[in-house]
């Protein structure tokens, strides 16, 4: 293990070893649960087209700021940043900050999903999943009742080991613990997942799935909710504007091709998605027809599709263990190396600003944070605590940061100097129409925040108490920044002089 402090920085063995970890990064639960859904809910076939201008008008420009951010200053996030210029550290810290926060959370379904690996061996939740999982599994309380922190064992002990296994990763390194575990998780994933579409496919009722996953429904996209959906689902699945894509990009080699290196992980991320699209509602089709229902009465995304649907599925599909582990199998994977990633750029940051080295970094981050995942997650509170936050910190948290950092870059001319280190290394080049989509991609983020928080803000969120909103939302998405300010005050150890060669 190395521990070595940082006098020389890691860095990933070479391009591969870079695209594999930030695949696994970007693949994760955002594209198997999130992704069918949000298209389903936003007008099917309809969807593709904004998510297509997300895509390449938002998703892949900021991976390249990402990566110029990350790759010339060779640092985590709030080092990056402040090596930019030195008022913008507050932002590195804002991203680490929302990254503890989804770490929080993150674990949790990893957990769950990977206690759902064994479980379909024996169907263990019965001919009553919902219930199962909310009442047997979840114990889950009544939070009109308060808050309240029992814990649940069979939540606990996965929660506990998908830490153990993150942290040992973690503690082995950037290329030896991250790159390696991408290296193989990534392909195996690929692998289960293909299969999984495959078997899909062949269940009665697959068609009456994909029809009502791509039939197009035009009127939507005069909906502008249905494009904040479709950014929103940029950002969060291609793991964009909160620290960990600057954090990758730092341990690659000088003279990188990051334009070319962005194009593969974008692509790959956005097939997977499909793929996963293509996959899941199969599978819903076949559970609708099997119950006699429309596809709109089964469909569902989150939590309800892997913890409600996909147990029926299995109960009722030939082969279904099969089909068990391979779903609950993928989703374990694919969570795992996007966890390692939350949590990197956490640990990175504790060892640029402290000095540190890895394995101390990784304890003193990883056995609080774990702790505060158990008590806030492993409880009968976890599943309306989880839903809240993941909410609030996609929305006034990435959202949030991603505007107020992108405001100063552009305002502070950074975005040429930005665009000149891409083009020094780079074979596709940058120019005004990626500085132009930057410039509209920060007046679309302010829109995503303006029209979602008025929303929540006169809405309220999901039926929750407001107290619960409050505390747990809002609350959180302004501790982060407050957090983030102070880190951002707290001296440096012994801060190297950087200078770019330019
Ligand atoms: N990009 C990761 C996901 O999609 C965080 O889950």
């Amino acid at each position: 293990m190395s521990n070595q402090t940082t006098h020389k920085r890691e860095t990933f063995s070479g391009r591969q070893a870079f695209i594999m970890a930030a695949i696994g990064s970007a693949v994760g639960l955002g594209n198997i649960w999130r992704f069918p859904y949000t298209t389903y809910e936003n007008g099917g076939g309809a969807f593709i087209i904004p998510y297509i201008v997300a895509l390449l008008t938002a998703g892949i420009p900021l991976l390249f700021l990402d990566f110029a951010i990350g790759h010339r200053h060779r640092a985590a996030a709030p080092l990056s940043f402040r090596r930019l210029n030195k008022h913008f550290e507050v932002f590195g810290w804002w991203q680490v900050m929302v990254n503890v926060i989804i770490g929080l959370y993150y674990a949790v379904v990893l957990g769950w999903a990977a206690i759902y690996t064994f479980f379909s061996f024996s169907k263990t939740w019965g001919d009553k999943p919902v219930d199962f999982f909310v009442g047997e599994f979840l114990k889950m309380g009544d939070i009109a009742q308060g808050v309240s922190f029992d814990f649940v064992g069979l939540v606990t002990g996965p929660l506990i080991a998908v830490w153990v296994v993150a942290l040992l990763v973690l503690a082995l390194g950037v290329q030896k613990g991250i790159a390696k575990s991408s290296s193989i998780l990534m392909p195996v994933l690929v692998v289960m997942f293909v299969a999984l579409v495959v078997y899909s496919l062949t269940l009665p009722g697959a068609a009456k799935g994909l029809d009502a996953l791509f039939t197009p429904d035009w009127s939507k996209l005069a909906d502008p909710s249905v494009w904040i959906a479709a950014y929103g689902q940029i950002f969060f699945s291609l793991s964009i504007c909160f620290g960990i894509m600057v954090t990758y990009s730092s341990y690659l080699k000088k003279d990188s091709d990051l334009t070319s290196t962005g194009l593969v992980v974008g692509f790959a991320n956005s097939s997977f998605e499909v793929l996963a699209g293509i996959g899941v509602f199969a599978a819903l089709g076949f559970m609708a027809t099997a119950a006699g229902q429309e596809v709109s009465e089964v469909a569902k995304g989150g939590i309800g599709l892997a913890f409600f649907a996909f147990p029926t599925i299995i109960n009722e599909a030939p082969m279904g263990t099969v089909l068990g582990v391979l779903f609950f199998g993928s989703l374990t994977f694919a969570a795992l190396t996007s966890f390692i990633s939350v949590i990197e750029v956490i640990i990175a940051s504790i060892q640029d600003k402290l000095k540190m080295g890895r394995v101390t970094a990784t304890f003193l981050v990883g056995v609080p944070m774990m702790i505060v995942s158990v008590i806030l997650f492993g409880t009968t509170t976890g599943l309306p605590m989880l839903d809240v936050m993941d909410k609030f910190v996609n929305y006034f948290g990435i959202v949030a940061v991603a505007f107020a950092a992108l405001i100063a870059i552009v305002a502070n001319g950074k975005l040429s100097t930005l665009g000149h280190h891409i083009n020094k290394t780079s074979s596709f080049k940058v120019g005004t129409i990626w500085r132009l989509c930057v410039i509209v991609t920060t007046g679309v983020l302010a829109f995503m925040l303006l029209s979602e928080g008025v929303k929540v803000f006169t809405e309220g969120y999901e039926g929750y108490p407001s107290w619960f909103v409050d505390t747990f939302g809002w609350g959180m998405a302004i501790l982060l920044v407050i957090v983030a300010f102070i880190l951002s005050r707290l001296p440096w150890k012994n801060e190297p002089e950087f200078n770019v060669e330019e």
